[in-house]
């Protein structure tokens, strides 16, 4: 069994920060060693195997992205990350955990979705890996089989108000699979926008010849965010089910998000990084030399980029300070733009939806540090240690403390990150959705369960370094 000691560094929690040494022996946290702890004042350099300085830098716990979707089958072809690829260019990241969704739609059974999905990932992660289970198609047998799921180790699930004839589920559906979600403690997870009325706007906008991913945006409006949430809280009130809306967008699904909340329902809301920092103007309604007003199919994403004249991201970010919105996942479902994404020339209808950016999550948060967005400790509670409580890992993952699991990133303020196109990063994607962006920091190193993963700038994991994680329920709920 390796030891590590970390030493110098200052060690970040969700509720504060201390200077501490971090003793790794084997794949767990042995002793966090600040003013209290028994070994503080013990010289363990001498018996330990490895001594990693981290004077000036942040010691934090690895990043938990709860919700990715490598290999996800999505119009016509599938996600361009594989478990490995995509795991690997977490891992360099700063992320240590992936919680993906395995995939049931209509007329499969659950069983066979998950089947397949532990088949994919299976011998091939970097990182450790958990499932959520997408129940696309909502029948006796799916209601049946749900309650199963919780001894698996999958304790929450994801419906879809969206995509009529793909996953889709209506609201009777919703009920029933709620009703099960109460009895049982899974916690349901909702893609929150009205499917039927944004496929009809989508339809009017191509009879019109209005055929540019810029109609993605126009045609996803807000008040189909907005209604779709409300009405999935009211079946959540209704059923008694812990809801947890993902990929949330628009400010005024969050002010829904906070009336519930305030309301003392338990309904909580996830954003992610392309709704803080890219807009429906920017980047839906860019073109290029190469691809013409094409170019926005790269950011072609449901819930889609939103207007930043409305001030959607800025209300983003203070829900994230506010805690009307919970988390921060990335929801990386990437796509290449040839052979993929250009599926949809002269139809953004056929653009597969989906953004990559499982390795760039830490960084585009920590972004938010520099400018004063969010606290150190904020942008920890964020990216890590409420996805660990909210998806059942907290203890295993999510925190800094002796017995937890050996993940562990060491962050360097002082750093710097450019993220752009071509070989600087590690997705497999022929484009980055995040050309350009300065990071004032810079992830140094990456321990997956006492390992050292990423090194410098070099990368020391392998494939099947990862493991699945039976989560527990939620340690979140009110
Ligand atoms: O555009 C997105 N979000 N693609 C992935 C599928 C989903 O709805 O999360
Ligand atoms: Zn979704
Ligand atoms: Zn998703
Ligand atoms: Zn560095």
């Amino acid at each position: 069994m390796t030891t590590t000691l970390i030493t110098g560094g200052t060690v970040v929690s969700a509720t504060g920060r201390s200077h501490a040494d971090v003793l790794l022996d084997g794949d767990k946290i042995a002793a966090v060693l600040r003013p209290g702890s028994e070994l503080l004042g013990t010289d363990l350099t001498a018996s330990v195997d490895r001594v990693i300085d981290a004077s000036g830098k942040y010691v934090i716990p690895g990043g938990i992205d709860a919700h990715t979707h490598m290999q996800l089958p999505f119009g016509g072809t599938a996600a361009s990350d594989t478990f490995e690829t995509g795991t690997r260019a977490a891992a360099w990241g700063g992320t240590t955990t992936i919680v993906d969704f395995a995939v049931q739609t209509y007329g499969e059974r659950v069983e066979d979705g998950l089947a397949k999905w532990h088949e994919l990932a299976a011998g091939n992660c970097a990182i450790d890996y958990g499932f959520h289970q997408i129940i696309g198609g909502v029948d006796d047998n799916s209601l049946a089989v749900m309650p199963k799921l919780v001894d698996e180790g999958i304790t929450s699930f994801k419906m879809f108000m969206a995509y009529p004839g793909v996953f889709y589920s209506d609201d009777a559906k919703i009920l029933k699979a709620m009703q099960v979600a109460a009895d049982t403690g899974l916690l349901t997870m909702m893609h929150a926008e009205n499917g039927p009325v944004i496929d009809v706007l989508a339809e009017q906008l191509i009879a019109a010849g209005k055929t540019d991913p810029y109609n993605h945006g126009l045609a996803r409006v807000w008040q189909a965010e907005e209604e779709a949430t409300h009405r999935a809280i009211m079946l959540g009130n209704i059923t008694g089910a812990p809801l947890y809306i993902v990929h949330v967008s628009a400010k005024q699904a969050v002010e829904q998000l906070a009336i519930a909340r305030d309301r003392g329902q338990n309904v909580f809301g996830e954003t992610c990084p392309q709704y803080l920092y890219l807009s429906l103007e920017e980047q839906l309604g860019a073109s290029s030399e190469e691809w013409g007003s094409f170019e926005g199919a790269k950011w072609v994403c449901s819930t889609p980029l939103r207007s930043r004249a409305e001030g959607h991201q800025d209300h983003m970010w203070r829900a994230l300070r506010t805690n009307d919105l919970q988390m921060v996942s990335t929801d990386h479902c990437p796509f290449c733009m040839k052979g993929q994404k250009d599926l949809g020339l002269g139809d953004f209808r056929k653009i597969p939806n989906g953004i990559g950016s499982v390795e760039h999550r830490l960084d585009l948060m920590y972004q938010g540090v520099v400018t004063g967005e969010i606290t150190l400790e904020r942008w920890v509670e964020l990216t890590s240690t409420t996805p660990a409580r909210m998806f059942g890992m907290y203890g295993k993952k999510g925190v800094i403390q002796p017995g937890a699991d050996g993940d562990v990133v060491i962050y360097d303020p002082n750093g710097h990150t450019s993220i752009g196109y071509d070989k600087t990063h590690h997705m497999n994607m022929d484009h980055s959705a995040w050309e350009g962006f300065e990071i004032d920091g810079h992830v140094d190193t990456v321990i997956s369960k006492g390992k050292v993963i990423v090194d410098d700038n070099e990368y020391l994991g392998a494939k099947g370094d990862g493991a699945f994680i039976k989560r527990g329920l939620s340690q979140y709920l009110i």
